[in-house]
């Protein structure tokens, strides 16, 4: 497995791994790596025949106040991790190698990003977006790979593929979760016991809007009504900050909630901002 941790020397990486041919599959990552990103690795691998992940705390797509400088980093047990998951190149760039400091060229996308997530973080997606834009150039893939745990990023980033035509194919990783059903997520660490316990309120809210509508409830209004309910009784430490069926690609609202809808919702448990999701 080779280190790449320049921008240089990951573009003239990425031009040789080209030469032989194949396709080159690409991870992005924050890193904390946990099984849901080996997991995305390996369908990576599935499909390509190297793979490159890249491991960076992307600044921009965290506001002032959020939990960037708290951030998990691990870089050692990533690389393990990363090793032992068969990857062929990690790519660990700097702040400073990846954003000049008077950078003034930032990509928008100006509809998606505005729900959801996007209402309590307004310049999240536009963080994203940038560096996604800018790894995908320097690393080159023909796939690259995001969890469907964080649906509105990957609904922004085939958009931003489609509108931009970056000829990258994007495949979703499903959600991996804890064996009580936690979705796993490398925030996870900041939670307390007590709030371990709280934070399952997402998965069986999601579980108990599933019960519902395969029971043949389908009013988006009722479920949500339901779901509410459910998380102020049993889970009442779960703050609920949205809750949303809706389509998948568009996150147009969708009320009856039909089959291949997605329901996602983000709440807060103490102070960590936790997010889930199923697709019906
Ligand atoms: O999902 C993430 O870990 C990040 O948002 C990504 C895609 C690596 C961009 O920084």
């Amino acid at each position: 497995m080779k280190v790449v941790r320049s921008t240089r020397a990951m573009y003239a990486m990425s031009q040789s791994l080209r030469i032989g041919g194949g396709v080159l599959g690409f991870v992005p990552t924050m890193g904390y790596l946990h099984e849901g990103h080996v997991s995305l690795v390996q369908l990576s691998r599935k499909h390509a025949a190297r793979t490159v992940v890249s491991i960076f705390v992307n600044p921009t797509q965290f506001a002032p106040g959020e939990d960037f400088a708290q951030y998990p980093r691990d870089e050692e047990r990533d690389l393990a991790l990363c090793e032992a998951a068969g990857v062929d190149v990690v790519f660990l760039p700097g702040v400073d190698d990846l954003y000049a400091p008077d950078a003034s060229v930032h990509v928008v996308e100006g509809s998606l990003s505005r729900t959801m997530c996007g209402q309590s973080r307004p310049m999240h997606f536009e963080g994203v977006c940038t560096v996604v834009a800018k790894l995908f150039h320097l690393v080159q893939p023909d796939v690259a790979v995001f969890g469907q745990k964080d649906a509105q990023q990957l609904a922004v980033i085939r958009r931003m593929v489609r509108d931009l035509c970056f000829p990258v194919e994007i495949l979703a990783g499903p959600i991996m979760r804890e064996p009580d059903g936690l979705a796993m997520s490398s925030r996870n660490v900041y939670l307390s016991d007590a709030e371990r316990k709280s934070a399952l309120g997402l998965s069986r809210t999601l579980g108990m809007i599933l019960d519902c509508w395969q029971t043949g409830e389908h009013e988006a209004i009722v479920l949500e009504q339901q779901a509410r309910a459910h998380l102020a009784r049993v889970y009442p430490a779960v703050q609920l900050e949205y809750l949303v069926f809706c389509d998948p690609d568009t996150l147009w609202p969708c009320d009856p909630v039909p089959a291949g809808a997605l329901v996602a919702l983000a709440a807060r448990v103490g102070s960590t901002r936790l997010i889930d999701n199923i697709l019906i």
